[in-house]
C-alpha cells in the first residue's frame, strides 16, 4: 500500500511538529491489515506488551498485559480500548504501514501500536511526548485535537494514565478506514469509538530528552575512562592560603570534563550505537548456528532476498563522501567503497535481493555474515 495525494515536503514544511493535520485516505487502496481477533490473540501472548483500559462511569481501570484470553468474554458492552505495543514485529503487514513515511528518518521512528476499541470506548484525553500518525484501520473514531499541552498542565490523579483535566477541543473529526491524523508532539487529544471493531494504528516516533542524552553518553565514557587519567599539576605555584581552590586549577579541571564531553567523533559514534539498540531484543533472529560466508553467497547468488528484523534499527553517518558508519542494533561498521553502497540500501529497503557486485565483494559478504549472525537480517 502506498500513499498518493500526499505531499512529504509541503507536510514537514507545514505541520511536522507544528500542528495537527487531518489526511482524508490518502492511500492507493486501503486494506485493514489485522483482524480485531488477531490482535486479541497478541495480546495473550507474554512477550508482547499490551493494556487493557476500561472505562467505568467516572474511573478508568488500566490492566497490563498478558490479557487471559478469557478475559475478552467478559467485556460485554463496556467500554474498552485494547492496547498493543510494536505490533510492527510480530506481523509484517502491520510493518509495511511504516513504509509510506520513511520520509522520517529511521532513528525517529519508533513502532506501530495497535488499539481496537468498542463503541464509545479510548484511552482519555492527553497528550504524547512524540509526533504520531494515527492511521484508521477498521470502524470509526471521532478525534477531538486541543492546545499545546507541557509538565505544568493539569492532570486527573491516576497511577497509571496521564489524563488531561481539562481539555479543551479546538477541532474535531469523524475518521474512517484508511484516514490518517497526525498530532505533533504535546497537543491534546483524544479518540472515542464510534460503534464497536475501531481500530487505530498509531506510527509512533522518538526523541531523545536531554536528561537521557546527557545520562547514557556520560555512562558511555565513564566506561571507557581509565583510573589514572587525573589531575596533575607538576607546575603547582606556592599559594598564599592553603584553602583556595585556585582558578588555574578550577580552569584544568573543568577542562578534563569538557574535552572528553566535546569529542565530536565519540558522541557520533556513541549515539549512532545507542540510537539503533533495539526496544525488544526478543525478537532473536539469530541462526542456531553462525552461517559461514561461502553458504551465505551461495544462497544469495539462488537470488534468495534478505530481510531486516522488523525489531532492528539500521541507521549510518557519513564519513567523507563515500564511507559510511553504519549502525545496527547496538553495533557499528565502519564502511568504505561497496560495503557503504550495501550499508546505504540496507538503510532504505526493508527487504534486499543482492546485487551480483555485492555478491562477489568479499568486505559486502563478511558485513552480511556478520548482520546475519547477529541477527539483524535473514532470509526472507
Ligand atoms: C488509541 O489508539 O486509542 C490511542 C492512540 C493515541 O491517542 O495516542
Ligand atoms: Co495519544
Amino acid at each position: 500500500m502506498n500513499i498518493d495525494n500526499f505531499n512529504a515536503d509541503a507536510f514537514l514544511r507545514d505541520y511536522w511538529q507544528k500542528k495537527p493535520l487531518l489526511i482524508k485516505n490518502p492511500w492507493d487502496s486501503w486494506t485493514n491489515p489485522l483482524d480485531p481477533d488477531e490482535l486479541a490473540g497478541l495480546a495473550c501472548e507474554d512477550d508482547v506488551e499490551s493494556r487493557l483500559i476500561e472505562k467505568t462511569d467516572a474511573n478508568w481501570r488500566v490492566e497490563n498485559g498478558p490479557v487471559p484470553e478469557a478475559r475478552f468474554g467478559e467485556l460485554g458492552n463496556g467500554n474498552w480500548t485494547l492496547l498493543v505495543q510494536a505490533v510492527d514485529h510480530y506481523v509484517p503487514e502491520v510493518a509495511a504501514l511504516i513504509e509510506p513515511f520513511r520520509f522520517i528518518p529511521n532513528w525517529r521512528i519508533d513502532d506501530v501500536m495497535v488499539s481496537c476499541a468498542a463503541d464509545q470506548g479510548g484511552v482519555g484525553a492527553h497528550f504524547d511526548q512524540y509526533d504520531v500518525f494515527l492511521i484508521q484501520g477498521l470502524g470509526k473514531r471521532r478525534w477531538r485535537v486541543g492546545g499545546r499541552c507541557d509538565e505544568t498542565s493539569a492532570l486527573l490523579p491516576h497511577d497509571d494514565l496521564r489524563l488531561l483535566a481539562d481539555f479543551q477541543a479546538t477541532d474535531e473529526w469523524i475518521v474512517e478506514p484508511g484516514d490518517i491524523l497526525y498530532v505533533p508532539p504535546g497537543i491534546a487529544h483524544e479518540g472515542v469509538a464510534v460503534g464497536d471493531n475501531c481500530m487505530t494504528y498509531s506510527i509512533g516516533f522518538r526523541a531523545p530528552s536531554r536528561s537521557e542524552l546527557i545520562g547514557d553518553w556520560c555512562d558511555d565514557l565513564l566506561a571507557g575512562m581509565a583510573s589514572d587519567d587525573r589531575y596533575g599539576d607538576p607546575d603547582l605555584p606556592l599559594q598564599d592560603n592553603p584553602g583556595e581552590i585556585a582558578p588555574a586549577a578550577i580552569e584544568r579541571l573543568h577542562a578534563m570534563v569538557t574535552e572528553a564531553l566535546l569529542d565530536r567523533g565519540s558522541f557520533a559514534r556513541w549515539f549512532g550505537r545507542y540510537t539503533s539498540t533495539p526496544k525488544y531484543p526478543d525478537m532473536d533472529w539469530r541462526p542456531d548456528a553462525p552461517i559461514e560466508l561461502e553458504e551465505l553467497r551461495e544462497r544469495c547468488a539462488e537470488g534468495i532476498p534478505l530481510s531486516r528484523n522488523p525489531a532492528s534499527r539500521f541507521s549510518y553517518i557519513r564519513q567523507g563522501n563515500e564511507a559510511v558508519s553504519l549502525f545496527v542494533d547496538g553495533e557499528f561498521f565502519e564502511c568504505a567503497a561497496e560495503t557503504a553502497a550495501f550499508a546505504r540500501q540496507l538503510c532504505t529497503q526493508t527487504q534486499i535481493a543482492l546485487e551480483a557486485e555485492f555478491i562477489k565483494s568479499d568486505a559486502v559478504m563478511e558485513l552480511a555474515a556478520t548482520l546475519f549472525n547477529q541477527g539483524s537480517i535473514a532470509f526472507a
